[in-house]
């Protein structure tokens, strides 16, 4: 073999978890970045939301979510679960045979934003009162701009496949009226499931902040750092072959029911 020609790939599936369809939101920037990875999703749509649940439920759901998928062979896990994350990512860490990457709230390019507006940070309960966000919130220059607002009852609808530009105008009044006319320079989309109603919670920031209040998730920056491990690892796809399919479905839920809404939430136009 030639130095530096490398002549083994690794053609095993990725394996992607959240709670629900959230996940669906990372695995658009991931099949984009890496063409010729193919994906096994596992939704969690019985057991979602895990927002409002205790951290040991969470962990114990992530646990299973994690060894299913590693039992079908997948050559990486990605958590893509923001409240997953934060409540069981040491764990997987420790416990799985796999390399584990995991989405985590994007304040960091959020708080780089110059202005003297405030950060809005929006995600399930429990990722907003986990130790593991508040530490990370904590190693930002100033934690004091960051605002944490916990949104329950948003996560449901998206799992109905409910995304439209008005339909979250209820919830949203009720979590983020205390902050009317406030200064927002930028919203981090801390919930996997948030990017597909960006419109709505944009929408909402038009009629009620003042400031540009830009939008920042962590799918784009997770896809890259998911790269860089199975490069790393040696554990790259063939990059000549082209596999189809590239996505798999699986879910602990009604699949027949699930899977349109899956199919939607893959192709539905996101930009922000
Ligand atoms: N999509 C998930 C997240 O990023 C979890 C939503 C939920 O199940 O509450 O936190």
């Amino acid at each position: 073999m030639s130095k530096g020609i490398k002549t083994e790939y690794d053609p095993r599936p990725v394996g992607v978890f959240d709670s629900g369809f959230g996940g669906v939101s990372f695995l658009r920037n991931a099949l984009i970045e890496l063409p010729s990875e193919r994906f096994i999703y596992f939704g969690d749509n019985k057991n979602a939301p895990y927002g409002d649940r205790s951290e040991e439920e969470i962990l114990c759901l992530a646990e299973n979510a994690a060894e299913s998928l590693v039992d079908r062979g997948v050559k990486t896990l990605v958590v893509a679960c923001n409240t997953a994350t934060s409540a069981a990512i040491n764990v997987l860490r420790e416990r799985l045979s796999v390399p584990v990457v995991s989405v985590e709230p994007a304040i960091k390019p959020a708080c780089r934003l110059p202005g003297g507006g405030k950060v809005l940070m929006l995600a399930t309960l429990a990722t907003t009162r986990l130790s593991r966000y508040r530490a990370l919130q904590a190693r930002m220059p100033d934690p004091s701009r960051i605002i944490n607002v916990g949104c329950p009852g948003i996560v449901d609808r998206i799992e109905k496949g409910e995304i439209g530009e008005t339909a979250f105008d209820d919830i949203l009044s009720e979590r983020l009226g205390f902050l009317e006319g406030a200064v927002i320079d930028g919203i981090v989309l801390g919930c996997t499931h948030f990017p597909f109603i960006a419109p709505a919670i944009s929408r909402y920031a038009s009629m009620h902040f003042k400031g540009e209040h830009r939008l920042f998730d962590g799918n784009a920056g997770t896809a890259r750092q998911l790269k860089r491990v199975l490069e790393s690892e040696g554990l790259s796809a063939d990059p000549a072959v082209s596999p189809a399919p590239r996505t798999v479905f699986l879910t602990s839920g009604d699949k027949e029911a699930l899977e349109p809404i899956f199919d939607m939430l893959l192709k539905v136009p996101i930009s922000y």
